[in-house]
């Protein structure tokens, strides 16, 4: 898996069976800067982009591989679940693009690869986003009990699932993307470790104010979005003039917040725990900002719960790989929109 903050790839050797998964081992490989800032560049439109994106999915591949092969000896394993980074997300025109030279990664570790996943929910007229919701009711669903599952990357998505049974889910805008552009703008770190640099802000209520009337937050679900619209040239379109940095950091940080509580008011106000993965898990700041928000919820770490943040995107991905050599759906048509359950992926034979 490599999500949309850029920050590389995690691998999980996962053990997957109807019952759930356990992980067995996690790997986790940085970009290089060279390769980060082409895959940036890769979310908007530029020149020679087919030559360049055949060759960014070459570098992802043996990237992938690398992580693959740093889980160690793997004589038993049945397929890899390979996500590939998205570039492009535009679901309302029919497609969601995620660069992998998938064939590459198959000769380069010899295993079964299972790419592609998201694209036959988009055929199908879903968002193709997001497809851990059914994964998360798999191995965090508590019967009867109101739980959801924010998962805090470059984007944050949550899972909904209600004590009655039904899943459901949507992604609630920016999460890390913004706070980590920010950042490496003013400061020249790749992410504001702990959120400690927004700690030190203010938030300006106008420019608060401003961010939130992005109509992507009002839309009903089901609902996806990506770089295609929360990237640095969203950010420098909003009333920056005249704000200390360390302002506008903390008023993303809050954007992040609002984002998050609001949805959970609109979806699932009886909630009463919020299980944290992805990155932010471990920015102290924004999930003082969430408790803040929602005073009476519970916002835990996943580790707490049996899996460490930074392993539960790409064990949900090994989970969908599972359901595909199974000849299973991955998708949840509540969540995504789609007309119905669809087996996702496409098999690059070992
Ligand atoms: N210690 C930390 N403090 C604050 N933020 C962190 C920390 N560790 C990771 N992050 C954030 O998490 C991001 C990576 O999260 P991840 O779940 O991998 O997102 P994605 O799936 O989009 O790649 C980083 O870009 C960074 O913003
Ligand atoms: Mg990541």
């Amino acid at each position: 898996m490599s999500g949309t903050s850029l920050d590389g790839v995690d691998a999980v050797l996962a053990e997957v069976s109807m019952a759930g998964l356990v992980v067995r081992a996690h790997a986790h490989r940085v970009f290089s800067a060279e390769l980060r800032a082409e895959l940036l560049a890769l979310n908007q439109a530029g020149s020679d982009e087919l030559h360049r994106s055949a060759r960014a999915g070459q570098a992802l591949a043996r990237l992938y591989a690398d992580a693959v092969l740093d889980l160690g000896p793997l004589p038993s394993v049945r397929a890899v679940g390979a996500h590939g980074q998205t570039v492009r997300h535009r679901p309302e025109l029919g497609y969601t693009c995620q660069l992998l030279d998938a064939a590459l990664l198959a000769e380069l570790t010899g295993l079964d690869v299972v790419a592609d996943l998201r694209s036959r929910d988009v055929a199908a007229g879903g968002q193709g986003a997001p497809l851990v919701p059914a994964f998360h009711r798999a191995v965090f669903g508590q019967p009867g009990v109101d739980v959801a599952v924010l998962n805090l990357g470059g984007m944050g998505n949550l899972s909904l699932l209600h004590a009655d049974g039904r899943t459901t889910g949507f992604d609630t805008g920016p999460a890390n993307a913004l706070l980590d552009a920010w950042v490496a703008r003013h400061r020249g770190q790749p992410f504001d470790a702990n959120g400690a640099w927004a700690a030190q802000g203010q938030v300006l209520p106008e420019l608060l104010a401003a961010m939130q009337a992005e109509p992507y937050f009002a839309l009903p679900p089901p609902r996806s979005t990506g770089r295609d619209l929360f990237d640095a040239p969203w950010l420098l379109r909003q009333p920056l003039a005249g704000a200390a940095p360390e302002d506008v950091q903390a008023t993303l940080a809050e954007l992040t917040a609002w984002s998050v509580t609001e949805a959970l008011r609109s979806h699932q106000p009886q909630v009463r725990e919020v299980i944290v993965c992805g990155g932010g898990a471990f920015n102290g700041d924004l999930l003082g900002r969430l408790a803040k928000r929602l005073p009476g919820v519970g916002f835990v770490s996943s580790a707490d719960r049996g899996l460490p943040p930074m392993q539960v995107e790409a064990a949900a991905f090994a989970w969908l790989a599972h359901r595909f050599v199974h000849h299973l759906p991955g998708n949840l048509p509540a969540v995504t929109g789609a007309r119905g359950p669809r087996v996702l992926g496409a098999l690059y034979p070992a």
